[in-house]
């Protein structure tokens, strides 16, 4: 068995994450952690809150709180959502304890060791009134690009150019609204990335399994040519630069730019882990302590690929220490809400704790994954999630399920029947099953999650067919035998659809196997080629029926969600 180590690009602080979010990061690594254990593997699955930067000083501030206070009540709410829905972390962090800043100011020191780091003056914009410098959204001007007024010093909104404060037109500071504001001389660190452009090339280079668009992103960026980076910022909340151990003269006002810190707690909260479970988190990590046999898989939106196929690796890289680098990288597009962008602030879109209190979480992350941006943006919309979920869980799936038990609780005492011999019609279903278990196996391990959703409807579409022409209802009038086979394959399949359906609906999945007494130790991933899964309920087992498994979404819900959360 092999060892996956997976983690999931790091939901900022500032706020609850919206369902695109979700379905761009934590649920594909979820339902990847999930195949891989369900397999046999050794699975570490890592996320946790990235709460340093201006988005958290802006939001606290906002929130009327102290920087520290708004991000543990900030963290606590996307534990809990993150638990609502079921993600499997094995642990979930935060950048801001004390096993990040560690690793960082490490990283920070070895790198500047190695010539990788250099201190630099620049200039950056200092506000007169605020008596401070002011970092990325500090400050808005208008947009040197396109000419959009209320651009942030980091990026524009209206044209989505990356900028640097110092370049917006009309600057203006983002506290106090003052325009009393100019370029000053300041000390930076930056990072310098041209200088190991050549070995991330060749490690991408090398990287031909991964998916094609964290590929392809990563290759326009070592087109574009790397650039010097700063890698420190004028701001108070986040992890303080240090030299030799000790506080870093000049730099008693700054902090590494989150982006710098972010992905090293990928690690940090690795050592959270460890320091709460007793895990030996070198084992993951370290390739001169174990972790040269680990696969390392990350997950993020396409947004992130950069700074994980380049700033990061130059991180590990340019240590020159023996640290895991990814091995497989899987990008997603945008999930849109309607076609446009989720917004907090005016209203447009669910959030990911609205969206627990509407439905269960099965059928976001149904939907979610049946749909994911894997080859362009894909819109959501209430209409097509409703017309998605009704008709795949409740019409194939659960139909499917609560058909079958039903009937054998009514006719056949809630007992898998004893009777009857396999025919023909089961030797062929088996060759199909295990042609499409093989399928469904393949599209997991390339991580492909819109083809490993649409496997696993068509096993379902499958066992329907079966039981039309099976009809173990017509049968039972005539010929018991047939039917008791008709019924106990039946049973059968709805195990073996529960268990390949887990790493999607775990809850529901989880339900049925309960319903049909089915033990924990016996819901591992099958191998394609098992000639027993048609068999794997004993003659005689006896089980419980499954509450109805998934209430339909109603036209009068949709009408109701549209008006509240901005759809149509
Ligand atoms: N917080 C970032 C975002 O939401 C992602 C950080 S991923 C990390 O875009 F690896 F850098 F932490
Ligand atoms: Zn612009």
């Amino acid at each position: 068995m092999a060892r996956y180590l997976i983690t999931s690009a790091l939901p900022y602080i500032n706020g609850i994450k919206h369902l695109g979010n979700l379905a761009g990061s934590m649920l594909p690594a979820d339902v990847h952690a999930r195949f891989r254990r369900m397999q046999g593997h050794e699975v570490l699955f890592i996320c946790a809150t990235d709460e340093h930067g201006t988005p958290a000083e802006l939001a606290a501030a906002e929130a009327g709180q102290d920087v520290k206070t708004y991000c543990d009540e900030q963290h606590l709410i996307q534990k809990r959502a993150g638990e609502g829905f079921r993600l499997s972390f094995d642990w979930f962090g935060r950048s801001s304890n004390p096993p990040n800043h560690r690793l960082t100011q490490h990283f920070g020191e070895v790198l500047e060791k190695n010539g990788l780091i250099e201190e630099r003056v620049s200039k950056q914009i200092y506000s007169i009134d605020d008596k401070r410098f002011l970092p990325d959204r500090y400050v808005e001007g208008t947009c040197p690009v396109c000419a959009f007024e209320r651009a942030r010093g980091d990026q524009c909104d209206n044209c989505g150019s990356l900028l640097d404060p110092i370049d917006l037109k009309n600057p203006r500071s983002k506290i106090s609204g003052s325009t009393n504001v100019e370029p000053r001389d300041t000390a930076h660190l930056f990072l310098l990335q041209p200088k190991m452009q050549e070995r991330v090339r060749a490690w991408i280079d090398r990287a031909t399994d991964w998916p094609h668009l964290a590929r392809s992103i990563a290759y326009k960026w070592l087109d574009e040519g790397l650039i010097d980076r700063s890698i420190t910022r004028d701001l108070s909340w986040g992890v303080k630069v240090t030299k030799d151990g000790k506080p870093r003269k000049g730099f008693e006002n700054k902090v590494y730019y989150v982006w710098f810190d972010a992905p090293i707690e990928y690690i940090g909260a690795t050592v959270e882990w460890a320091e709460a479970t007793g895990g030996d988190w070198e084992r993951w990590w370290r390739t001169d302590k174990g972790a040269e046999d680990v696969t390392y898989v990350e997950f993020m939106g396409k947004d992130n690929v950069a700074f994980h196929t380049v700033s990061f690796p130059v991180t590990i890289m340019g240590s020159g220490e023996p640290w895991k680098l990814v091995d497989r990288l899987k990008a997603f597009n945008w999930v849109t809400w309607y076609g446009g962008k989720f917004s907090t602030s005016e209203k447009r879109g669910i959030f990911m704790d609205q969206a627990l209190e509407l439905l269960p979480s099965d059928l976001w992350r149904w939907y979610l994954m049946a749909n994911a941006p894997e080859t362009a943006d894909a819109p959501f919309t209430l209409e097509h999630f409703q017309q998605t979920v009704n008709a795949d869980l409740a019409n194939v799936f659960g139909n499917f399920v609560n058909r079958i038990t039903r009937f054998a609780a009514a006719r056949f005492e809630s007992k898998a029947p004893e009777g009857g011999e396999p025919g023909e019609l089961e030797e062929k279903l088996g060759i199909e099953l295990r042609e499409r278990i093989a399928a469904l196996t393949a599209h997991h391990e390339a991580m492909e999650f819109r083809k490993a959703a649409a496997e696993t409807r068509a096993l379902w579409a499958m066992g329907n067919e079966y039981l039309q022409v099976a009809a173990p209802w017509t049968a039972i009038k005539t010929d018991a035998q047939a039917a008791a086979v008709g019924v106990r394959t039946g049973l059968n399949l709805c195990a073996a659809f529960a268990i390949l359906a887990t790493p999607f609906i775990p809850d529901a999945a989880g339900a049925v196997l309960d319903a049909l007494g089915i033990p924990k130790g016996n819901r591992n991933w099958p191998k394609a080629d098992d000639r027993g899964l048609l068999d794997a309920i004993p003659r005689g087992h006896a089980f419980t029926p499954p509450d109805v498994l998934f209430k339909k979404v109603e036209d009068e819900q949709v009408a109701e969600w549209s008006v509240r959360f901005g759809g149509g």
